[in-house]
């Protein structure tokens, strides 16, 4: 049989195969309490401009309680024919007050309806991941302020080690994304419906200018979608930094057992599944953009079908996203730090710029300091010893500006000491990184 919604014109029967490629209810379902909300507040809007009397707007407002009930309760039953979750809600809307149920759709196509129950779903789904991504930033903040963040900790910077402070390059980016996700619910909250009624009592912060933009609109869904892509490159990059860390070779963190898994082959082994998996998420996220972004290019104006695919990218993505999250907290706020590993990774040659900045403070033109000190390494190198073993002579055969203070380079603390500007890996500077954290939390 063909929908009770759509099927006046039709004769022939739809074919079953296609009747499923066509249904959604499995994955929009999810959208119910936004499809009634949305109803409700349409029925009002209705009454006000006399399309429906204000007995069938209290009738039409009780039996979406009830439909409310039933979602809330998992006793709604879906059956044969319910296309979507609009179709589904307006078929028992109909069951459960007869014929003035069909007044609802009075002025409305369900492509409103849809555009409106996504920016209503969405909006609570960014207020969501807002909170997540704050306690992620938080739990990283904390534990770099807690935890041996101002000795030096040798980092990878294009491969090779350097001394440097472990910094909060990694929070600071993620705090642009929560602001990034501010920004995008602007978008994401307005009225599409162009109902002004609904305007307030859906709560939208503002109002859709064009309808034919309004029912093919789905630049928020596409910005969501690259916020995810963006954010999850970022944790990518975290997750890449830990795995590093973790591994055997390096040894600076470990990971707790709660986030790690075993080898099915080699007893020894523990995995960093969480962080291996974070990492890999990024993937699938990347290909949902960029698969909804050719569903869009090149659509021809209003509503086409093609827009049905933007709820399993939304919602995939979501999902993947509080995941990635609450892992990635709990990842960070259990990992065991290992600072004497750090340390023992600590080598002279990391000083190398200092260095030359040593030489530069002799005033000699930082290119040639930078060749003089990469000289001394390979000299070091050649006679099998530590840059900071050459003697006062040796260095003498590279530079005569080389004297006996030359010494004081090799103290890794004055190392990360020396970089006081904002951004800098100076005690002093890190802490005024964590207080422009903590108050942006505090803010929020
Ligand atoms: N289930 C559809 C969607 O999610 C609802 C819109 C139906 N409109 C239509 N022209 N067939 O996009």
């Amino acid at each position: 049989a063909n929908s009770e919604l759509w099927g006046g014109r039709f004769v022939g029967a739809i074919d079953p195969i296609m009747e499923k490629f066509n249904a959604s209810i499995d994955y929009d379902k999810r959208m119910w309490a936004a499809d009634i909300q949305g109803s409700q507040a349409y029925v009002k809007t209705l009454e006000k401009a006399g399309l429906v009397t204000a007995p069938e707007m209290v009738q039409i407002l009780k039996g979406l309680d009830q439909i409310y009930e039933e979602w809330a309760r998992g006793t709604f039953q879906i059956k044969a024919g319910d296309e979507d979750i609009h179709t589904a809600n307006e078929r028992r809307l109909k069951e459960l007050i007869g014929e003035a149920g069909g007044k609802l759709h009075t002025g409305r196509s369900r492509n409103d309806q849809v555009a409106t129950d996504m920016r209503i779903w969405l909006r609570s789904g960014v207020d969501t991941l807002t909170g997540h991504l704050v306690q992620l930033v938080r739990t990283m903040v904390e534990r770099a302020a807690s935890e041996g963040i101002f000795s030096p900790t040798p980092m990878c910077s294009t491969s090779q080690p350097h001394a440097c402070v472990l910094c909060y390059s990694h929070a600071v980016a993620l705090r642009r994304d929560a602001e990034r996700l501010d920004e995008i619910k602007s978008r994401v909250n307005v009225e599409c419906f162009l109902k002004r009624c609904c305007l307030s009592e859906l709560q939208f912060a503002s109002i859709s200018l064009n309808s034919m933009d309004a029912t093919s609109d789905r630049d928020f869904v596409a910005e969501f979608l690259f916020w995810c892509s963006l954010c999850l490159t970022h944790l990518s990059k975290v997750a890449e930094d830990l795995i590093i860390y973790s591994s055997k070779e390096f040894g600076f963190v470990i990971l707790s057992d709660a986030y790690s898994t075993g080898s099915s082959l080699m007893p020894q082994k523990k995995n960093p599944d969480s962080l291996e998996l974070i990492r890999s998420k990024a993937g699938r996220v990347f290909g949902r953009c960029s698969g909804f972004l050719m569903n869009l290019k090149g659509l021809p104006s209003t509503y086409n079908k093609d827009l049905q695919e933007d709820k399993e990218a939304m919602f995939d993505s979501f999902d993947t996203m509080t995941a990635v999250l609450q892992v990635a907290t709990g990842v960070i706020s259990t990992l065991q730090i290992n600072e004497a590993n750090m340390r023992a990774a600590l080598s002279p040659d990391m000083l190398a710029t200092d260095l030359a900045y040593y030489l530069v403070r002799k005033k000699m033109p930082f290119r040639d300091a930078h060749s003089a000190s990469g000289r001394v390494v390979h000299l070091a190198e050649t006679k099998g010893v530590a840059v900071n073993e050459l003697s006062l002579e040796e260095l003498k055969t590279v530079s005569s500006l080389f004297e006996s203070d030359v010494s004081q380079v090799w103290d890794y603390t004055h190392s990360v000491e020396q970089y006081q500007a904002t951004g800098g890996t100076a005690c002093d500077s890190v802490l005024h990184q964590v207080q422009q954290l903590r108050e942006w939390m505090e803010r929020r």
